[in-house]
């Protein structure tokens, strides 16, 4: 079959909607993210469907909704409906208490209950049936993220001839932090049931091929490049690193609007004869919102210059509201803030201004206008795509983007950000430092540098570049990404 023609299946932990209740009326509208920007026209193109837990606002009336919304979207969505358990041991469980902070390094934050393992595999096992519903042996499946890791090992075991892609949007854990997981042989075992596994950095795929080593026996691994081979048994697994990325066009021609102009005229007009710093971030304790806050700290400490004409804007979007961690991390957040205003705050001048909620896309493209510095400091992260939609809004390319080296955008963008160690808050209060004083040449060129690279390698860029791995039959054909776009080794900064 013509792989161009090939129907593809999109499973997600989320399906790609809104689903609101306004007035006692329930609306549904079609996601905003770049995920769904980039693939609703492969959908569409081929006929797909998209499968996916619509929230927790469902019942019969938005089942409904949603199976009569492929009229607009132009391919069709198919909920998954989890009850109020399998929502805490799944999602909120195994999901974002055990790999969430076990695959970001922080295995000290992991809650490792049985039972969250045990309704992972049966919600995994739920997604699996849905999809079977749903397929024919010649089309394309491609799972997401880590809510479903185990989805293939079913899926597999009932139609043996499925081709199954997987893309894990976090980072994959170095050996010494996989081994902690309980169920590390189990969980790797079905990993090694997808036909294609993608991951954002060359990082997470050599940590990936360190485990698949360590843990399994009798491994081949073949080939060098962006997709290498792994020989397992008698199945063969394609191992890829395919770095995603974002709308760049969309966000630079929204950026040049004057509902932005006007918008980013009155943040600056609010700050006017200062320099903006730029922190936005999903409420969540992989960003490092805290030692962002203690190093602007610092740096007001260390650089008095910085005093009047230097301003924090720190805007955190509410995010798994339900999870103690991330309750206790918003107070964190929210006491740093108060501090650093009270000691500091001066007539005229507030060093932090501080916003929890959801921006409208408008006000968040005119932040990113507005703010001389953005400053994305995770402790570690997937790839962390406000550091590319930072640039992209970056019109006059006089930016400076601040970026942590445990970033996956750092692979990409460590020739024109000024790199740091997140938890260095020194190192950090000292790049505030540089970033304020750099000439506007250097900006130039280090932001023009990192717009090129975005503008390429954008979100088609990705989709295209996985779907190529997924159908090619021959490896060595695979175009392999060029040095100067990826940097196989992160420069440590001092
Ligand atoms: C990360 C994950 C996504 C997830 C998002 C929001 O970016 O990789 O899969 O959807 O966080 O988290 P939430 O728990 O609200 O879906």
């Amino acid at each position: 079959m013509d792989t161009n023609k090939k129907k593809i299946v999109i499973v997600s932990n989320r399906l790609p909607v809104i689903i609101e209740e306004k007035n006692g009326k329930v609306e549904i509208k079609e996601g905003t993210g770049g995920l769904v920007t980039a693939l609703a026209p492969v959908l569409r193109n081929r006929g797909g469907v998209w499968i996916g837990w619509p929230g927790s606002l469902f019942n019969k009336e938005v089942e409904s909704l949603i199976s009569s919304s492929a009229g607009n979207t132009g391919y069709q969505l198919k909920p998954v409906s989890l009850n109020s358990y399998e929502i805490e041991k799944y999602y909120h469980g195994f999901s974002n208490e055990i790999i969430w902070p076990l695959f970001h390094d922080l295995q000290s934050r992991c809650h490792f209950d049985p039972e969250f393992w045990q309704v992972y595999k049966d919600v995994n096992k739920k997604f699996a049936e849905t999809i079977i519903k749903n397929i024919t042996t010649d089309d394309y499946v491609w799972v997401h993220d880590y809510h479903l890791m185990n989805v293939s090992k079913e899926l597999r075991f009932k139609i043996p001839e499925i081709k199954i892609g997987f893309f894990l949007h976090i980072p994959f854990p170095p050996l010494d932090i996989f081994l902690k997981l309980p169920w590390r042989q189990e969980l790797l075992i079905s990993l090694l049931e997808y036909d294609l596994i993608g991951f954002q950095t060359i990082r997470d795929r050599r940590n990936f091929i360190q485990c698949v080593r360590t843990l399994i026996k009798n491994v081949d691994v073949q080939g060098k490049g962006q997709v290498v081979s792994v020989q397992s048994g008698d199945r063969k697994i394609k191992v890829g690193h395919f770095p995603i990325s974002i709308d760049y066009k969309f966000f630079t021609d929204k950026t040049a609007t004057r509902e932005v102009s006007d918008c980013a005229w009155f943040i600056h007009e609010n700050i006017s004869e200062r320099q903006i710093l730029l922190g936005i971030d999903r409420l969540d304790y992989t960003k490092g919102i805290v030692e962002r806050l203690k190093a602007f700290e610092i740096s007001l400490i260390k650089y008095p210059e910085l005093i009047g004409k230097a301003s924090f804007i720190q805007i955190v979007v509410p995010s798994r509201t339900r999870i103690n961690e991330y309750i206790s991390l918003r107070s964190q957040i929210e006491e740093t803030v108060g501090n650093i205003n009270g000691r500091f705050t001066k007539y005229g001048w507030v060093p932090v201004y501080y916003i929890f909620g959801y921006l409208d896309f408008y006000e968040l493209l005119a932040y990113y206008k507005s703010a001389e510095i953005a400053v994305i400091t995770p402790l570690k992260d997937g790839m962390n795509l406000v550091a590319k939609e930072y640039c992209a809004c970056n019109l006059d390319d006089i930016g400076v983007l601040i970026l942590s080296e445990f970033a996956g955008a750092s692979a990409q963008l460590q020739r024109g950000a000024i790199m740091v160690n997140p938890y260095d808050v020194v190192q950090v209060s000292d790049a505030i430092y540089k970033a304020f004083k750099m000439s506007d040449d250097e900006k130039r060129s280090r932001m023009r540098k990192m717009r090129q690279g975005i503008k390429k390698q954008d979100i088609f860029w990705w989709v295209d570049t996985f779907l190529q791995a997924a159908f090619t039959e021959n490896l060595d054909n695979f175009p392999v990404l060029e040095p100067y776009d990826y940097i196989s080794q992160i420069e440590i900064s001092n």
